[in-house]
């Protein structure tokens, strides 16, 4: 199959109506480009081209699309004159094709690639084919009118569309399959009639009719379909991603106990067994060992937790925490680049960052490494088995050794070597009956 296909993501649209500086197909859906998720279904279909047709200003896409998918052709659409002309921009590129040219739009993030795959492979060896859907809510999308015997007839836009035509409830989901040579055929011919307004690939359908080509069509299920023109289908398009990604980990084992509050994102990593209290957050990157607890309100990114841990509530876990086996990070504990060995404990209200915690470590409640002279980040080290009393702070860099004690409300600022016990603080005074002179001194004066 994949040697007779190759796709062509339109991407170029100016996305107006996103009121956005953006390029839409960048706005994140799970914490993914809109386009990365095209691509992702896309590029499963090992189509023999993967060419992506954007905007030359849309820098940030551009690199993205550099980064991520290397393999991808880019190709330039100089003025936004419609899908039509967009697909048109892929011509030399894919001259010398002789296969089928499956088109899909960067704005529809939510398309799977069981469904692409069942599309082409039903509809490879006709000459055009597109792919519908039915919904209770048309409003927006392009209607297929289709004759008695499944025929695409024409394709009517919203905004051109009779009321009858309005009523019509199976829309045109933007992608189509054609032979290469009838496509850009087609579209020369259309091209040729005015170079200066707006061609669409819709146009397709009365085309081929005309010239006693019959256009095919396909269905898929709705909620693979919505297209992302404005801020608020983008919310809706999160929703639905969120749905997906929800489900798949309870089906993989995980359990969410409130699910509509946890926020995946696409490479989100749960074990089997995991457990995620309502109200928490996953940014990317985030991988969870199997039987570790996540309670409320905790905030992850970036983060390798390991098995049996237990995190939160209200924890923040940012870029480059890793946290060992059977550990337990408790509530108001911010991580940052941090590797905790297996069972440690910081139970309460500390700042960890830039360093590194040898197993069985225990951080009293309100540990802080002081990481930042004003200038520069500093590391710390705190051994095995060593414990830091409340309220310390550990002026970096420095290292404490294994088994250390450090008394409470501490500030250390010079190594401390292994099985030492270290305290800096002032040392209190004790007055004796101080205390009831001074009570009668005040009262006195309140009479
Ligand atoms: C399009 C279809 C509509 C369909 C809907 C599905 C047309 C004319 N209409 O409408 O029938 O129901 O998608 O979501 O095709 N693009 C370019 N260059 C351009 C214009 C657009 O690359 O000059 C790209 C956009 O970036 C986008 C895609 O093509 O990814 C679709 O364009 P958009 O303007 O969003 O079309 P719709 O109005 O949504
Ligand atoms: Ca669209």
């Amino acid at each position: 199959m994949a040697h007779d296909l190759a796709i062509v993501v339109l991407a170029a649209g100016q996305g107006s109506r996103m009121r956005s500086s953006h390029p839409k197909v960048m706005h994140t859906i799970a914490g993914r480009p809109m386009i990365g998720w095209v691509l992702e279904s896309a590029s499963r279909l090992k189509p023999r081209h993967l060419v992506v047709v954007i905007n030359k200003q849309a820098t940030s896409l551009k690199n993205f699309l550099s980064k991520e998918y290397p393999k991808a052709q880019i190709v330039y659409q100089k003025d936004q004159l419609g899908t039509g002309h967009a697909a048109y921009c892929s011509q030399p590129t894919l001259r010398k094709f002789r296969g089928s040219v499956l088109v899909l739009c960067g704005d529809s993030p939510l398309i799977a690639f069981d469904t692409l795959k069942r599309f082409v492979r039903q509809h490879l060896h006709h000459t055009i084919a597109f792919l519908g859907f039915r919904t209770d809510r048309p409003h927006g999308y392009g209607r297929l009118m289709l004759a008695d015997n499944l025929v695409v007839e024409r394709i009517v836009e919203e905004r051109n569309a009779t009321d009858i035509e309005k009523a019509v409830n199976f829309c045109n989901s933007g992608i189509v399959l054609v032979k290469a040579s009838h496509l850009f055929h087609w579209l020369g011919k259309m091209m040729q009639k005015s170079a200066k307004t707006e061609h669409y690939l819709t146009a397709l359908a009365e085309i081929a009719n005309r010239e006693g080509i019959k256009p095919k069509v396909g269905e898929g299920p709705e909620g693979e379909f919505l297209g992302v023109n404005t801020n608020l289908e983008k919310s809706r398009a999160q929703f639905l991603m969120q749905e997906r990604l929800r489900h798949k980990m309870m089906q993989e084992g995980v359990t969410l106990i409130d699910p509509g509050s946890v926020y995946l994102s696409y490479d989100t990593r749960l074990s089997p067994d995991v457990v995620v209290w309502p109200h928490v957050v996953f940014g990317k990157g985030v991988t969870v060992g199997s039987g570790t607890v996540v309670h409320s309100f905790c905030h992850l990114e970036e983060t390798r937790i390991g098995r049996e841990v237990s995190i939160g509530p209200f924890a923040r876990l940012r870029p480059g925490a890793v946290v060992g086996d059977g550990s337990k990070i408790g509530n108001f504990v911010e991580l940052k680049k941090v590797t905790l060995g297996q069972e440690v404990k910081i139970n309460h209200l500390s700042y960890v960052g830039d360093a590194k915690v040898k197993r069985k470590a225990n951080l009293g409640a309100g540990t802080i490494t002081c990481n930042f002279d004003g200038l520069q980040k500093h590391n710390t080290v705190i051994g095995e088995g060593s414990f830091i009393g409340s309220n310390t702070a550990l002026v970096a860099p420095i290292k404490i050794g294994k088994n250390v004690i450090v008394g409470a409300g501490s500030v250390i600022t010079r190594n401390v070597p292994s099985e030492a016990m270290v305290i800096a603080r002032a040392k209190e005074k004790i007055f004796k009956h101080r205390g009831t002179s001074h009570h009668k001194r005040l009262r006195k004066k309140d009479s």
